[in-house]
């Protein structure tokens, strides 16, 4: 692998005897042509690879670990049969996540249901369904999933979200474990929590989850939150006799956008949690329970690639030089929402000499889409193609029409073939909700 722009793209991403970029073996300019640009490449090996390094890193730590995917980051139909192939459980937070894992089949079981404010529609779904548990996140879905169980005689296995209030020192849109959160249940109510839980007589209380935010790089705000549920947890078992078979610290271990910003990688996230988990534990003579995992962004963040068609080239005087693109804030509001960074190479001279800088700037209509400020690059013309890696997370899952823009097409490569696994928008779908 070679260093620079290049090691942010999946693993087996080569440069070709043209110069260009090849992805899991395919050449990203013909892919281009072929599918258009916008365009969305995911690299099926880079998948798979993160799926098993989970699998192995925990698993080797930790036996009883349940590796569930995070379909916020992003799902369709073809994602959720490989990682149900991959062994993986899904995290779900909404009934349209819930209905492309029913479409294909996805054993329910290995399904959890997330989310802050799930209406009684989504849960009677869930229960209908099967699914394997609900993550409950406050006193409302507290009742309300009583109620709805009732109605249609089911009993459900759940956790419950605590808010441990641990600063992950994210980004504050992403940062979700603090006391005043919307999400999870405030260590001060989770003893309320848990008694109401563990008298319902349709919800059995199986464990306890948090999640204190994403693109986490201090790993150390894991063992903090880990210490501080497990103590809760002991707590309860004194006090009510609670058993914990089932804990949750979430996901969010950060991924490498740029160059100077490294993650720790899988094996360093699954040697914190893994340890704290065993050793507190240990401590406070806990029976170890199943560990469940969460991670969304980095499984698919590194496997996706952004292609974009250069167009109007424009070189302000004593300003900067904007290079357009076909797409921008509405497959990836990232940069405009949290200033997340991206590095990018020309996909049909990767190797050139870089020789400007420029900003790369998105179509829509506001000045706050540009996709990156500044960024060294060969002489670029229109019509050369931009790749950007690391779009695999949060940028699709967030897409807009805005501007009635069609949302890309994603083709999933792999061995030197590409599969289209959505179609691009067409103007029809984009009208095909209007009633006149
Ligand atoms: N579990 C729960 C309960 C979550 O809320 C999340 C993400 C995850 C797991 C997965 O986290 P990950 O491993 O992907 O960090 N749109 C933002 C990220 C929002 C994350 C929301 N929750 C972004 O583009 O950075």
């Amino acid at each position: 692998m070679e260093v620079g722009t290049i090691s942010l793209f999946p693993q087996n991403t080569e440069v070709n005897s043209e110069n260009h970029l090849l992805l899991g073996g395919c050449d990203s300019i013909g892919l281009a042509e072929e599918f258009g640009t916008p365009l969305y490449i995911f690299d099926e090996a880079a998948l798979r690879e993160k799926c098993a390094q989970y699998r192995q890193e925990f698993g080797q730590r930790y036996p009883n670990t349940v590796i569930i995917y995070a379909c916020k980051a992003f799902i369709n139909k073809a994602l959720a049969l490989i990682f149900s192939e991959e062994g993986l459980g899904l995290d779900v937070v909404s009934g349209g996540e819930l209905a492309i894992a029913r479409s294909v089949g996805f054993p329910m079981e290995r399904v959890y249901f997330h989310g802050n404010n799930k209406s009684r529609s989504e849960l009677a779904l869930a229960l209908e369904w099967g699914v394997g548990r609900i993550v409950v996140d406050n006193f409302n879905e507290l009742s309300l999933l009583d109620e709805v169980a009732k109605e249609v005689e089911a009993s459900q296995e759940i956790l419950l979200r605590l808010s441990p209030g641990v600063d992950p020192h994210t980004h504050a849109y992403i940062a979700t474990g603090a006391v005043d959160s919307k999400f999870g249940f405030p260590m001060a109510q989770a003893e309320e929590a848990v008694n109401r839980a563990m008298s319902s007589s349709f919800s059995k209380l199986v464990g306890l989850h948090f999640h204190i935010g994403s693109q986490i790089f201090e790993l150390e705000s894991y063992r903090e939150a880990i210490s501080i549920v497990l103590n809760f947890a002991a707590e309860m078992r004194a006090k009510y006799g609670f058993r914990l078979e089932e804990f949750s610290p979430g996901g969010g271990l950060a991924i490498t956008y740029t160059q100077d910003s490294p993650a720790p990688s899988i094996a360093d996230f699954a040697q914190v949690i893994t340890s704290t988990l065993t050793d507190r534990c240990g401590e406070l003579a806990l029976e170890p329970p199943r560990l469940v995992v969460e991670p969304g962004r980095s499984i698919v963040g590194q496997a996706g690639v952004a292609l974009y068609t250069v167009g109007a080239i424009k070189e302000v005087p004593g300003g900067r030089k904007y290079i357009s693109i076909d797409g921008g804030m509405a497959d990836n509001i990232r940069p405009a929402l949290y200033g997340a960074r991206y590095e990018a190479v020309v996909a049909n001279k990767v190797k050139g000499d870089k020789q400007e800088r420029v900003a790369i700037a998105g179509k829509f209509c506001e000045s706050g889409d540009i996709l990156i400020r500044d960024i060294d690059l060969p002489l670029v013309e229109p019509g050369d193609i931009i790749a950007v890696p690391c779009c695999g997370a949060y940028c699709l899952a967030m897409a807009s029409t805005y501007n009635v823009s069609q949302k890309p097409a994603v083709v999933l490569v792999s061995e030197g073939r590409a599969r289209l696994i959505r179609r691009r928008e067409s103007y029809e779908d984009l009208m095909s909700y209007d009633v006149v």
